[in-house]
């Protein structure tokens, strides 16, 4: 798909257009597929971007010295260049292949943070954080006896700013903070954040895999520290996952997993490690889903960022319109457009969300139910579990009538 940013104007015509690049809606006809945010669906491209390593260009990668483990190598680094002019990394050195974003931020609490985090230090993170920004600095507190503090989530959706920047004192080390929530969809200030954070000398790391497949994100302009996400959240394969950090902090910390491929030279009694990225990248990578991603990257540049938020502003605007039409229906984050992504948990009075999911499945309605790795949060809006619905660029406004007619059916069902 060349230049497709330029042709499309409207709505209509962006997802006509991007749905039939898409196999799995060729493949399951009239598929309403609404759980983007905790993975999505693949391109036409990237798929054959996948076939084409193994049918052409597999071997390991840096490891070679022949023509197909040097093709190899050279289309993996290809995507390290593509990731970091993506999200305006000032080097591809700050881009680290991981497994996830959970395994990014893992990582760094236990290399960063082990080095860093000393007893009585604070580590603040906020209520809104996703599982995996929040437990590996609290099994990091443990360890290093430091204290976790929570920046509150308001009832309206939006963090509690006036707290956060109370709770912003000397003792704390590290701000983990989510770009967008995968419940609630607020899209937090984290630029202004992060200026007011470095102005106390904390540290900020920003879980962004809910932001950067839905918006531009410059990673030199918000000047965070650390910043993780997921590619198989924006149409890439998984099992990969992205760290980005500071070239000077990335030079000072220790190797998380140490083996092959993250060495300079190894002897009996002593190591010296590569230079950085591959430092943090022990082990044979997953090659053909970064190579993947490089498609997956070129594709979402061609259609273009910018076009992709607009699209998801006016799902959002329409769906909260709608979704608000249905009887009984409260939506968890905030209710109005702005600063707000294309991701809606509700609660439908009478209906667990779990029977909920079932009923939606039935009509072809793919959506995730529970506490989407985020059990705190509910906690604190004082339920179990949401429906959730998130959207994509793939995604229409019919899908959204869908499933505002889908609720009236389960709704009438549990009358
Ligand atoms: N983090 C993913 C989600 O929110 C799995 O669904």
């Amino acid at each position: 798909m060349s230049n497709l940013g330029e042709q499309i104007k409207t709505m209509k015509k962006i997802t006509t257009a991007i749905k039939k690049d898409f196999p799995i809606f060729k493949n399951n006809k009239g598929l309403v597929f609404l759980d983007s945010g905790a993975s999505t669906q693949k391109p036409k491209v990237v798929i054959d971007a996948v076939k084409e390593v193994y049918e052409k260009h597999y071997a390991n990668v840096h490891r070679g010295i022949y023509k197909l483990s040097e093709q190899s190598s050279e289309l993996y680094e290809q995507t390290r260049e593509k990731v970091a002019k993506f999200i305006n990394a000032s080097s591809e050195k700050q881009i680290i292949f991981t497994k996830n974003t959970t395994e990014s931020i893992n990582l760094l609490a236990f290399t960063w943070g082990m080095d860093n985090i000393k007893k009585g230090d604070i580590i603040l993170v906020t209520e809104m954080e996703h599982h995996a920004n929040l437990l590996p600095w609290r099994e990091l507190a443990k360890r290093k006896k430091a204290i976790i503090k929570y920046v509150p989530v308001k009832k309206n959706g939006r963090l509690d700013l006036n707290k956060l920047d109370s709770l912003l004192s000397s003792k704390v080390k590290l701000l983990a903070i989510a770009h967008m929530s995968n419940v609630l969809g607020t899209i937090n200030p984290v630029k202004k954040i992060i200026a007011k954070a470095h102005k106390k000398k904390i540290k900020v790391m920003v879980d962004g895999a809910q932001a950067v497949p839905h918006f531009p994100v410059d990673l030199q302009d918000l000047d965070a520290d650390f910043y993780a996400f997921s590619p198989h959240k924006m149409l890439a394969p998984s099992g990969v996952g992205i760290l980005y950090a500071k070239e000077e902090i990335l030079e000072s910390m220790n190797p998380f997993l140490v083996g092959g491929g993250m060495i300079a030279n190894v002897t009996h009694q002593d190591a010296e490690w590569n230079e950085i990225p591959f430092k943090f990248e022990a082990g044979t990578p997953n090659i053909e889903g970064v190579i993947g991603f490089g498609a997956a990257i070129d594709y979402l540049s061609s259609v273009g960022m910018k076009n992709i938020f607009k699209h998801e502003q006016k799902i959002t605007k329409i769906a909260l319109r709608e979704l608000s039409k249905v009887e009984g229906l409260k939506i968890m984050g905030p209710s109005d457009n702005k600063d707000r992504g294309a991701v809606f948990s509700f609660v439908l009075n009478g209906v667990h969300p779990h029977d909920m999911a079932t009923m939606l499945d039935e009509q072809n309605i793919a959506i995730r139910a529970g506490h989407h790795c985020a059990q705190p949060l509910h906690q604190s809006l004082g339920i179990e579990a949401t429906t959730r619905a998130s959207f994509y660029l793939y995604n229409t406004e019919e899908d959204i009538y869908k499933l505002v007619r889908a609720l009236k059916k389960v709704k009438k069902i549990f009358k």
